[in-house]
């Protein structure tokens, strides 16, 4: 499968919502990654259904939800009604959802893929029940919370774990994404490191030419497609 780049609009400039999110797209954006923050799973408080209600009404590219937040058993469902037909991937944190497997299954059963995500410390052994159930393990690369934190170099060990573990799969194989601190300077390594999924935030609105920024990403990373 050829490796998707993904802006993560929580970088954008949200006074400019719409714009942004036409920008990325016609810059190439494969989807646009929506991160929501609750305050206690993370501190910091971010997007929430209205937002993501809004950004259907936009032909958005396909939006990939990453909910970082606590209870993601009541919220999932909520959140991919508000995206309607745009929602690619509703992803839970691990370490939020007590009912990981009927959460998995109601998430697939709304016609989505459904992403499970493990932080920097969680180990990969969490999922080792679940793996060939879910469409993407999303990797975190930096600390919940925040965009433009720094990159955490021991995640590139665990990514590579990921790519071992996941070929070895007889049957289905999830995507393997990875999250935070990710830039121009450091794509190659996530991507030779097993990275079927690149979000990047800061690391594209940041910059003046997301056309150029996401064509180079693009470039950088192609000669580790499949
Ligand atoms: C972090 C979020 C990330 C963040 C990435 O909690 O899950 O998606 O927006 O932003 P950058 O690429 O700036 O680290
Ligand atoms: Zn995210």
């Amino acid at each position: 499968m050829r490796k998707l780049i993904v802006p993560s609009i929580l970088s954008c400039d949200f006074a400019r919502l719409h714009d942004e999110v036409n920008a990325v797209k016609n810059a190439g954006a494969d989807w646009i990654h929506v991160d929501v923050m609750d305050g206690h799973f993370v501190p910091n408080i971010s997007i929430g259904i209205p937002i993501v209600e809004a950004l259907s009404r936009i032909s958005p590219p396909p939006l990939d939800i990453h909910l970082m937040i606590d209870n993601p058993e009541q919220f999932a469902e909520p959140f991919i009604i508000a995206g309607k037909e745009h929602v690619e991937v509703l992803t839970i944190q691990v370490e939020a959802c007590q009912l990981l497997y009927s959460t998995i299954q109601n998430i697939k059963s709304m016609g989505v893929k459904c992403g499970v995500s493990l932080n920097p410390a969680t180990p990969l052994s969490v999922i080792e029940e679940v793996i060939e159930l879910i469409d993407v393990l999303l990797i975190m690369t930096v600390e919940p919370g925040f965009g433009g934190q720094k990159f955490i170099k021991n995640t590139l060990n665990k990514i590579e774990r990921t790519r071992e573990l996941i070929d070895k799969l007889p049957g289905h194989k999830p995507l393997i994404e990875v999250d935070g601190g990710i830039k121009i300077d450091n794509v190659k390594d996530v991507s030779e490191a097993g990275a079927d999924i690149i979000v990047s935030g800061s690391g594209i609105f940041k910059t003046r030419d997301y056309f150029e920024t996401i064509d180079n990403m693009k470039k950088i990373i192609s000669n580790d497609q499949v």
